[in-house]
């Protein structure tokens, strides 16, 4: 199994990382505009495999889109990441002509790679990646939801004071501050619903430094954050690549499902080796599908500003 990823930057090389020490690729490939950055960093990584046993080959290659003929999966980091104050939002007309350019040269190469996006603003990068190409809408998948769950399971299992792993949450809408959407009614600490264990207060409180967690540890850091990034594509392509048909909440077009159309928001899916399986239907109360319809109103504003590539 081939995975390429697009951009070495933080997020791209952690991609990398993760992704060879997890031992699900035999081949990466690490492609930057940036001369001697994805050499560089795949040589040093290449440098890990005797001490962290693994046999993944990883190349770096400036530009040379070639070198990832046949990826079964290709991630898309490209763009400029945010600084601190900066909305993803705002990296909108940098990051769409770079994703538009990085998502046709992939193409050429491997027209039946299953493309995750993680550049932002990352659901109109989806959209973006999608449209202008008429890709199968099941190849195209946004990061996003996977981040935004992690980061809510994080902050859950410090209010309660448990392991991450006997949390079970999800975030849904877009991978904005404002439009995404954690899902406390359904969260739970092993089948316990966590709202019978947390105040009111406290829930809300863990619900706003979800949204917030991207611009929290691009203010501590003074760029984006890039681990749990990394880990959530490497956590998607592992369901991918083995097949595994997890459960992931992920930016995905709907044409229907949840009222919506023509659009790339965050809802759970079942992804597999076609790449997008099946868009599960939350059972969502009237509160939580008005929040989905704002945050799709959002994304729909925002995918408006792509009308010169699609
Ligand atoms: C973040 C970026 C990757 O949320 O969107 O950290």
């Amino acid at each position: 199994m081939k995975v390429s990823i697009i951009g070495a930057g933080n997020v791209g090389a952690s991609c990398a990382e993760y992704i060879a020490i997890s031992k699900i690729a035999n081949e990466v490939v690490l492609l930057d505009i940036k001369e001697g950055l994805s050499e560089g960093k795949a040589l040093d990584l290449t440098q890990t495999a005797s001490t962290l046993g693994f046999d993944t080959v990883i190349k770096g290659v400036t530009n040379d889109y070639k070198t990832t003929k046949d990826s079964d999966v290709v991630v898309i980091t490209s763009g400029i990441p945010r600084k601190p104050g900066m909305t993803r939002e705002e990296l909108i007309d940098i990051n769409a002509g770079i994703v538009n350019t990085v998502t046709e040269s992939i193409l050429k190469f491997s027209p039946k790679a299953i493309i995750v996006v993680v550049s932002n603003p990352m659901d109109t990068m989806t959209y973006l990646a999608l449209k202008s190409n008429r890709l199968d809408k099941k190849k195209v998948i946004g990061m996003g939801g996977a981040l935004d769950s992690s980061r809510f399971k994080t902050y859950l299992s410090k209010a309660l004071n448990k392991p991450q792993s006997d949390i079970h949450a999800m975030v849904i809408g877009g991978h904005g501050d404002t439009t995404m959407i954690p899902l406390t009614r359904l969260a739970s600490y092993n089948g316990t619903p966590i709202s019978t264990l947390l105040s009111k207060d406290k829930q809300d409180e863990i619900v706003s430094s979800t949204m917030i967690g991207g611009a929290t540890l691009t203010k501590l850091l003074g760029t984006s954050a890039w681990y749990a990034p990394g880990a959530s594509v490497c956590y998607l392509v592992d369901s991918i690549l083995k097949n595994k048909k997890k459960i992931i909440p992920c930016s995905v077009y709907l044409d229907g499902q949840y009222g919506l159309n023509d659009i790339c928001i965050g809802v759970p899916c079942i992804i597999g080796e076609n790449g997008v399986e099946e868009i599960i239907n939350l059972d969502l109360n009237l509160s939580e599908k008005n929040k989905l319809q704002e945050s799709a109103k959002a994304i729909a504003i925002m995918n408006k500003s792509l009308k010169n590539f699609i």
